[in-house]
């Protein structure tokens, strides 16, 4: 009985802080309901157009200015993305101006309004809310700046020339291939055999998120249904899951909810997470929580830092999946010289990236699920990513 009351109230409480981690509740603009992902979005109006392929904006100068809009230093992934943007593009001779807006919409804004005062040629936008940025995308389009969206689409503008990522739906499906394989769903299954799951999924203003989402239900649905995956506190849905900003401390926050409020009596096997800091998270609230190697869930994630590829090694983390920025840096620096030189850009997706208003021509980059055993050889043999002394190898 006692228990029952105090499940209770922490369940109540649980929403209270869920209802915060999505909706805002800080100083940050709010975030707007999850979009719908841009291919149904597609497919309901049926007349997104074609992005055309912008005039080359220098095509006899040499060098020029490129605007490169980072969201945040918070997490190791976008310091590198930033890093290597402007390596490689001084590399070829630009002056580029990176610019962090640690997750401030209204900053990020502001950055790129200064970018189109300074006189940049180009930008490239990695946004924190994509539909704050349709103004100023506007007025770049206005005084002939070229946009290139790097990882995250740029949503409700046709001022967007291209877009660099990696296969976000990809992403959700090896997430979720690697659970169904590390758990063997399918032998539970015939064995009647279930296993407890939760999910902490990817902000509601980042398409990106609402892509994952999907590839991870695509591969784990079915055993929902049938009772194999069992989630305790019934949030599956990318409403009830989704985390603003890709907090760290929301993803903790829900995780030690979770366990006092659903897993005091049984132990939760599986944490389905987006982002390597979720991982982060949700293994402090397991250890706060007294899991020991004995009982860990398999634990994913995303981005392959260099503290999940740690953790991964030291058993605290299971899976995450390694998306190559140096690569992802590459194919965004050829659209920067296709729009400013008129070069061919490498393009391998026409119908995918759908923004509402156009398709946006796209280089998808091909993610990587690494556990302990391919990690080495991906990561660090065949990638260089990291050196075997940074993982301590
Ligand atoms: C997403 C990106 C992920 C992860 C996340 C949080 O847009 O696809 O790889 O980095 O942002 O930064």
């Amino acid at each position: 009985m006692k228990r029952k009351v105090l499940s209770t109230i922490l369940a109540i409480s649980m929403v209270a802080t869920m209802v915060v981690g999505c909706g805002g509740g800080s100083t940050q603009t709010e975030a707007p309901a999850a979009e719908a992902p841009a291919d149904d979005a597609a497919e309901a109006s049926g007349d997104s157009a074609q992005a055309e392929a912008p005039a080359p904006v220098a095509a006899d100068q040499e060098g020029g200015k490129i605007g490169v809009a980072m969201p945040t230093q918070s997490s190791e992934r976008w310091i590198k993305d930033g890093g290597n943007m402007k390596e490689k593009l001084e590399a070829l001779g630009y002056e580029v101006d990176l610019q962090y807006a640690e997750d401030d919409v209204q900053m990020q804004v502001s950055q790129i309004e200064n970018m189109i005062a300074s006189g940049a040629q180009c930008l490239v936008i990695a946004s924190i809310d994509s539909g704050a940025l349709v103004n100023v995308e506007a007025q770049a389009k206005e005084a002939g700046i070229p946009i290139i969206a790097y990882d995250r689409l740029l949503m409700d503008t046709d001022a967007v020339s291209y877009y660099a990522s990696f296969d976000n739906e990809g992403v959700g499906t090896a997430i979720g291939e690697y659970i169904k394989t590390a758990k063997d769903l399918d032998a539970a299954q015939a064995a009647g055999e279930s296993y407890t799951i939760e999910f902490f999924m990817g902000s509601p203003d980042d398409n990106n998120a609402v892509l994952l989402h999907r590839g991870v239900m695509g591969v784990l649905q079915p055993y929902l249904d049938d009772g194999t995956l069992v989630c305790k506190t019934g949030r599956t849905s990318f409403q009830d899951t989704c985390i603003l900003r890709w907090s760290q401390e929301t993803a903790q926050q829900w995780c030690e909810n979770y366990l006092t409020g659903f897993y005091a009596d049984e132990d939760l096997d599986i944490a389905c997470t987006a982002f390597d800091g979720f991982a982060y998270g949700v293994k402090a609230a397991l250890q706060g929580a007294g899991y020991t190697a004995d009982n860990w869930p398999v634990v994913t994630g995303q981005d392959a830092e260099l503290m999940a590829c740690k953790n991964i090694l030291d058993g605290t983390q299971t899976a995450t999946i390694f998306k190559d920025t140096s690569l992802l840096a590459d194919k965004c620096v050829t659209m920067v010289e296709a729009v400013m030189k008129g070069a061919e850009p490498e393009i391998n997706d026409t119908t995918t990236y759908d923004n509402n208003v156009v398709v946006v021509p796209s280089y998808l980059c091909t993610p990587v699920a690494v556990d302990k055993d391919n990690l080495q050889a991906v990561v660090v043999d065949e990638a260089n990513y990291y050196t075997a002394e940074e993982l301590g190898l």
